[in-house]
């Protein structure tokens, strides 16, 4: 802390630090800033009080009615060091304040229609895709999406029951739906590899695999296997079955890997001392953020084992949107309806991953709404190549990685 601020006093002192000297003009462009107090009087000034969620949705809403775009979006206002104050809404103040905040973005652009869809008709007649969690929210739409372009596609599922009833829905959807659902509890590290190896007998290859299935924000709960929920389902179980499921994708065509992540890895971090946060260091948001910047890190250290071998991998952030996801959470439960996007609009990145073809040739990135996110964008964490390898070799031995199969 007392390093970064010397450094901040050095450059200003030393005029160290950079100014952006382009004179590039935005004439006519919208600008919306987030500010803790905008007393000058050439702003357009609109009420927002980021400690209150209704306050938010308000001003969404009243700038939707004065605006039909923005250009840039500023989420500049924010809290620092404060008291153990509250929200209007019951969250610590920094956080609902400074990263509920980065919700505004998504507010704005589903009020505004800013979120991309993916709109090439190319198909993937006969190719096989496998998506874990195919039978809820994003990973349903996907399957439905993929079907409609002709793939042959499974879903993993824990509940048979709610799988079948998947393929039901997405056949009554499709007739012509390819689609066929199989038992997988991430969980357990046994059901995974039951589940690659069923896969194996039905199929000889997989070209495209969407490892979707999340759980999010539960209380502290472990897995069949002893680790903690959320570590062990959104990355342990994926980890494992990835690595199951590479020899199938080695075949002379190019295969893909979507590992779905979510905007909050940038809060997580990687507690190699504590992986699995016992002895009262469990929160259930950090444990989320955490595992979701796994999936950042792991999709890194798969491109740079793969490369040459024709399998890229890809990692995204879906957007906010209405799914069971929140399930967990009461507050969540009111304004999915209000403000969250439909799956169908959830799933345009992962399909944008699974099939450009300008993205056939990179691998290992971070997208956002059809677009990939700069690496210099990234926190420093989610990209470093030594806690990727740690992770690794930490996953490797967790899961008790055939030898044969590490890559
Ligand atoms: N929704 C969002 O706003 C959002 C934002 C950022 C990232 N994401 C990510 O998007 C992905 C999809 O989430 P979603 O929003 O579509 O949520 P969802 O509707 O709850 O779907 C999650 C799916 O994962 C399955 N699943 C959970 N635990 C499993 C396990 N142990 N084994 C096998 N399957 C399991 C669920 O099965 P059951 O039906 O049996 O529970 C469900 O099919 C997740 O990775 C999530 O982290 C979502």
């Amino acid at each position: 802390m007392l390093w970064f601020s010397m450094s901040e006093f050095l450059s200003v002192f030393l005029c160290l630090r950079r100014r952006y000297s382009s004179d590039k003009r935005v004439d006519g462009q919208v600008v919306v800033i987030t500010v803790v107090s905008a007393k000058k009087p050439h702003f357009n000034t609109l009420q927002l009080d980021l400690c209150s969620l209704q306050s938010v949705r308000h001003f969404a809403k009243e700038l939707s009615q004065l605006e039909s775009k923005v250009d840039i979006l500023i989420n500049n206002a924010g809290v620092m060091i404060c008291p153990e104050w509250q929200t209007t809404d019951g969250f610590e103040m920094q956080f609902g304040t400074n990263h509920l905040e980065i919700q505004m973005s998504e507010f704005l652009s589903v009020f505004l229609c800013l979120r991309r869809r993916y709109s090439s008709d190319k198909r993937v007649d006969g190719q096989v895709v496998v998506i874990t969690g195919g039978n809820s929210g994003i990973g349903k739409e996907t399957a439905f999406q993929l079907t409609l372009r002709g793939a042959k596609v499974y879903i993993g599922c824990r509940d048979m029951r709610k799988g079948d009833m998947a393929v039901h829905d997405i056949q009554a959807m499709n007739p012509k739906a390819d689609i066929t659902a199989l038992q997988l509890d991430l969980c357990s590290l046994q059901s995974v590899r039951h589940f690659a190896k069923e896969l194996s007998q039905l199929e000889s290859k997989v070209d495209i695999l969407i490892n979707n299935a999340g759980v999010m924000i539960c209380p502290e709960w472990q897995t069949t296997d002893g680790f903690e929920m959320q570590f062990g389902t959104n990355h342990l179980g994926h980890f494992l079955l990835t690595l199951h499921l590479i020899p199938l994708m080695k075949s002379p065509t190019k295969a893909r890997i979507i590992n779905l992540s979510s905007v909050f890895h940038t809060i997580g971090e990687i507690n190699f001392q504590n992986i699995n946060l016992r002895n009262g260091a469990y929160n259930p948001y950090q444990a989320y953020a955490n595992s979701k910047l796994c999936n950042v890190i792991f999709t890194k250290q798969l491109a740079t084992r793969l490369q040459g071998t024709g399998i890229t991998a890809y990692c995204l952030h879906p957007g906010v949107v209405k799914t069971q996801l929140f399930q967990h959470k009461l507050w969540a439960q009111f304004l999915i309806h209000l403000l969250f996007m439909s799956p169908e609009m959830g799933c345009q990145t992962t399909l944008y991953c699974a099939l450009d073809d300008q993205l056939a040739n990179e691998s290992g990135f971070y997208y956002d709404n059809c677009r990939r996110v700069s690496p210099n964008r990234m926190v420093r964490r989610a990209t470093d190549d030594s806690i990727g390898r740690q992770l690794w070799e930490l996953s490797a031995d967790l899961v008790a990685l055939e030898t044969r199969l590490n890559i």
